[in-house]
């Protein structure tokens, strides 16, 4: 039997700009998801149900590229989560992650030889086969290596470069030069409080909602660009420590994804009850439902805040430990 977990990430700075080309940034969060991986005797199971691919296609699409060990034989696969589900924390990206690397280790590759760029390329592709085509990497990415990881169009000097990953994207070649950032240990002095609006982000609605936006408005790319600007300068305080910074870029973040027209107001009441105890406040990802982050010294305090006015908490580090697998008897 094969034990693997994956975390879940929130994006700091660059959602939806990240879609046009400008980069992004995540970090992995202290809430995982876990796999267990056993052979069957009893067909294809998952969650002691028979599988069913049509509820589970990212699990399907690993599977499908990577299970031929023992002719296909059949696996029992059980899920647990720490994580709010569709709520834009990268669980689906973590599912993928954590499979993969559970696989690789049933066909026997050692859990220290685990190859994590090829673990990262085949969860961005799963993950992309199970969403009509579109994913970019920053979710896998971050699943896989933990961490911050910087996502961009080009190598960057700040951060630690990884690899390229690279995909097909409605007819559009797209490439990503991912990072890690190492972060500093003042950034440990500050947790993540991650708010959950109770409703999912609907991710490609929202990223339509952008495009439509961009298409009646074009003037509205200068805001994309804006935000691809706040994300480098949110890089290069986080791979300096400067708290004070990250929050600024945060806050700045949020400002212009509002203008956007992606925040709502459940979203906003929540970031505006965290801000007095925070060092900044956004949301995080898609958006229209979902999650806000705040950056805070005071986690219980700004928890309690955005209960206040409605939000499910948890709280997390900035970072935490990428793919993981154990084996068990
Ligand atoms: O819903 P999430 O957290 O996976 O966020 C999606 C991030 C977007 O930038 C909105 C879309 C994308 O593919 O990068």
């Amino acid at each position: 039997m094969v034990l693997a977990s994956a975390p879940g990430k929130c994006i700091l700075f660059g959602e939806h700009a990240v879609v046009y080309g400008q980069p992004a940034v995540a970090v992995a969060i202290d809430a995982r998801i876990r796999v267990k991986i056993e052979k069957s005797e009893s067909g294809w199971q998952i969650d002691g149900m028979k599988f069913d691919k049509s509820r589970h296609p990212h699990l399907d699409a690993i599977l499908k590229r990577m299970w031929t060990g023992d002719g296909g034989a059949p696996l029992s696969v059980q899920i647990e989560s720490d994580l709010f589900g569709a709520a834009g924390l990268g669980s689906s990206a973590a599912i993928c992650a954590a499979t993969a690397a559970g696989i690789l280790h049933i066909r026997g590759t050692p859990v220290d030889e685990l190859p994590l760029r090829g673990i990262a390329t085949t969860a961005h592709l799963a993950e992309a086969e199970a969403q009509g085509g579109r994913a970019s990497p920053i979710d896998t990415s971050t699943s896989t290596l933990g961490g911050a990881v910087f996502v961009s169009d080009k190598r960057e000097s700040l951060a630690e470069w990884k690899y390229t990953r690279d995909l097909r994207i409605d007819g559009v070649q797209r490439t990503w030069e991912i990072h890690s950032v190492s972060l500093p240990q003042s950034l440990q002095e500050a947790s993540l409080v991650i708010g959950f609006t109770g409703r999912p982000g609907p991710t490609s609605q929202m990223v339509a909602k952008v495009a439509d936006l961009l298409k009646r408005q074009p003037e509205k790319m200068e805001d994309i660009e804006r935000i691809g600007n706040v994300t480098r300068a949110g890089a290069t305080a986080l791979s300096l420590g400067n708290l004070q910074a990250v929050g600024i870029a945060m806050n700045e973040c949020h400002r212009l994804l509002q203008g956007i027209g992606v925040s709502d107001s459940d979203l906003d009441r929540m970031v505006e009850a965290a801000l007095p105890t925070s060092l900044g406040a956004k949301m995080t990802g898609a958006g229209g439902g979902g999650c806000m982050i705040a950056l805070t010294q005071e986690p219980r305090r700004t928890a309690e805040a955005i209960e206040m006015v409605g939000g499910h908490t948890m709280t997390s580090r900035l970072g935490a430990p990428g793919v993981d697998v154990k084996t068990s008897d």
